[in-house]
């Protein structure tokens, strides 16, 4: 596998998305998006960005913006915007509640909107025909088990090696993202560097090399799986379970590595 690059003035390049991406409202804390930022700007030039849930725009911004910079793209922004997830449940009780209007002006606004492909639809539709590449592949939609599962199996075959998958909100109150994390990717031997910034968990495709890494998936692997219990049933948590949680999350790393770290950590010796 060729060396993973972090391209010239990425540093730079984060703090501009940051700064158009950060008032957007949403869910995404400042070092998840410097990180979705450093995956789209070192992984391979082939292929789409797809961000499967984008709510009013603040993770589609952020890509947009490291696409513009870098002449990459596109991002491939899926979402029904019918507030059609768990975290946006009081939302929902507004009948025809739509994020569609807001998003399209906050991508506007940012100026990403060339670099952005628009699908109003669910994710299972835009995955029952996807054909391209993908570079980059964003889970932020349906966090249930079943919706994150079909979410990573109709657009995983489709991810370029050296690409990256990552999934949000694996540190939370839901069952699918932690789950798929760790039977599909950390459980597989066709991944790389591996590891939770924040609430995502993420990785690189190296379906060729993956042996190289093993002894990052079995550090993560039994302090990721003491959450799946505890999150099995989607419902939220209450006294002793959420002790217990807050207790199992405490144990997991996810603090956001710093570019040279990081380079470290796709380029074993
Ligand atoms: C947590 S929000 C996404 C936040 C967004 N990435 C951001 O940075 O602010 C989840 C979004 O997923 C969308 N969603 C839920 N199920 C989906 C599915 N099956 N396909 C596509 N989007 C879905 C919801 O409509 C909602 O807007």
């Amino acid at each position: 596998m060729i060396p993973v690059l972090v391209p010239p003035g990425l540093e730079a390049a984060l703090d501009e998305a940051w700064q158009a991406a950060k008032d957007v409202p949403g869910f995404l804390l400042e070092n998840e998006a410097r990180f979705l930022g450093m995956m789209a700007a070192c992984s391979p030039r082939e292929g789409a960005i797809v961000e499967i849930g984008s709510f009013k725009g603040k993770s589609a911004v952020m890509l947009g913006k490291l696409a513009k910079h870098y002449g990459f793209g596109p991002v491939v922004a899926i979402d029904p915007h019918n507030f059609n997830n768990a975290e946006l449940a009081e939302h929902r009780a507004a009948p025809g509640a739509s994020s569609y209007d807001e998003f399209l002006e906050n991508i506007e606004a940012a100026g990403v909107s060339p670099y952005v492909e628009v699908h109003r639809a669910f994710s299972t539709e835009v995955a029952k025909s996807w054909s391209r590449p993908i570079r980059m592949l964003w889970i932020d939609g349906d966090h249930s088990y079943r919706g994150a599962k079909a979410d990573f199996d109709g657009f995983m075959p489709h991810l370029v090696p050296g690409g990256f998958v990552a999934l949000h909100d694996a540190l939370h109150e839901f069952s699918g993202p932690i789950r798929v994390f760790v039977e599909d990717i950390l459980g597989s031997n066709r991944f790389g560097a591996a590891g939770f910034v924040n609430s995502i968990a993420w990785s690189q495709y190296r379906p060729k090399d993956s042996f190289s890494f093993r002894h990052m998936h079995l550090a993560l692997e039994p302090v990721a799986a003491k959450l799946l219990p505890l999150v099995a049933d989607d419902k939220p948590l209450h006294g002793l379970r959420k002790v217990q949680f807050k207790l199992a999350r405490s144990r997991v790393p996810r603090s956001l590595p710093t570019l040279k770290e990081w380079t470290k950590m796709l380029n074993p010796e």
